[in-house]
């Protein structure tokens, strides 16, 4: 038997948010319904709205969230009614080609939700990131569901559905920052500043913070930055290689997505060292270097994707890190929200003062 909820949908191009009666079908096998409990805003689901990823309207938004397992379907083992989970928009095959080399961050094959939900007339909504998790309820995939300790906040615990995942993990996973190591992260937005939080987790001993705006350089500060650059009133290069002897940054971690932080990332690292680049770029936008200097230096240029995450093993992992005080996920969080004020924090985003509008439900 179907049911009814509310949801946030984006009806068409540029056009404003509403909350709207969606119908949410039994879970078929393999798949989970899951009541949400938070979600958060993520500059993803402004993009869907404004037909940047692709024209499939209406989308059912939110991708950043967590909640309780209320009903699962048949052949469903891993997650049960009742447990307390986070949903992610990448559940591995374990079949294809990275998955059976071991690198199942790289699966091509993801199992995410089937579109199932429906508007009340019967229009087939899609699902953001294949989650749609601005709503009471969802319908997703099991694997999507990631078991974690009860005992957090909802809010906390959503995050790590997206930016601050993939924060963390370009640090931890991508970059694969060492004790002593120096570390250099340009743009200090929510991504950037789970980044920083990765970074000394990691262990690094110097981590440099880099963006145009000294709010968020004194946010960064907060979250474990060592030293800040203000770019627009300081050679972002120059300044990284005098904090690191002359030498640059072990690993530089790139979390804005415009050409020129991208090559001031490739120049900001060490001879040997390791750019990670997690801020996604828009398709016409282009890097000219020259050919000597990627030759010339070595070290690597790595790609970060959700934080090369693998939910089952990170999700519980900074969870029972931050329930221990070691990290500080709640940080992150600057309000709650209800699903009515969607478009308002989407409106919030550009005005430089939020890391995370979270709805609460
Ligand atoms: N140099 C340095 N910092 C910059 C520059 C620049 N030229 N331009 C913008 N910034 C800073 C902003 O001041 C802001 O602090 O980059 C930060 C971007 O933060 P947000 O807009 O909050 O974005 P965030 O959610 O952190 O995501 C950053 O990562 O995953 C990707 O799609 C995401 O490309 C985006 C990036
Ligand atoms: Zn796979
Ligand atoms: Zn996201």
């Amino acid at each position: 038997m179907s049911q009814q909820v509310q949801g946030v949908v984006a009806p068409g191009k540029n056009e404003a948010v509403r909350v709207e009666t969606i119908v949410i079908p039994d879970p078929g096998p393999g798949e989970a319904v899951v009541k949400i409990q938070a979600c958060g805003v993520c500059h993803t689901d402004l993009h869907y709205k404004q037909g940047g990823i692709n024209d499939d309207y209406p989308f059912l938004l939110g991708h950043e969230a967590s909640g309780i397992v209320e009903s699962v379907g048949d052949g469903v083992t891993d997650v049960a009614p009742g447990d307390f989970v986070i949903l992610n928009w990448r559940a591995v095959c374990g079949s294809c080609r990275a998955c059976l080399r071991g690198r199942p961050w790289y699966c091509f094959n993801t199992h995410n939700a089937k579109r199932k939900m429906t508007l009340t007339d019967g229009t087939e909504l899609s699902p953001a990131l294949g989650i749609g998790a601005f709503a009471e309820k969802t319908l997703v995939a099991a694997g999507q569901c990631t078991k974690v300790d009860p005992s957090v906040s909802p809010a906390v615990a959503g995050l790590l559905g997206c930016g601050v995942m993939a924060g963390i993990g370009a640090a931890i996973n991508t970059g694969n920052v060492g004790r002593g190591d120096s570390v250099a992260v340009i743009g200090c937005g929510g991504v950037g500043d789970a980044a920083i939080v990765g970074s000394r987790l990691a262990g690094a001993a110097r981590i440099i913070a880099v963006d145009i705006d000294d709010r968020k350089l004194a946010t960064a500060k907060t979250m474990g930055a060592t030293h800040t650059v203000n770019s627009r009133s300081n050679d972002a290069v120059e300044a990284i290689r005098e904090l690191t002897g002359g030498f640059g940054a072990d690993v530089v971690i790139e979390a804005v997505g415009r050409p020129e932080t991208y090559e001031q990332a490739f120049y900001a690292r060490d001879l040997a060292g390791t750019v990670v680049l997690v801020g996604v770029p828009t398709p016409e936008m282009k890097l000219e270097l020259p050919l000597l200097d990627v030759f010339g230096r070595g070290g690597s240029l790595k790609s970060s994707w959700y934080g090369d995450c693998l939910p089952s093993r990170d999700f519980p992992m900074l969870i029972d890190l931050h329930q221990q005080g070691r990290i500080d996920l709640g940080a992150f969080v600057t309000e709650t929200i209800g699903l009515g004020d969607v478009e308002k924090a989407f409106a919030r985003m550009h005005e430089g003062d939020v890391l995370r509008s979270v709805v609460t439900l």
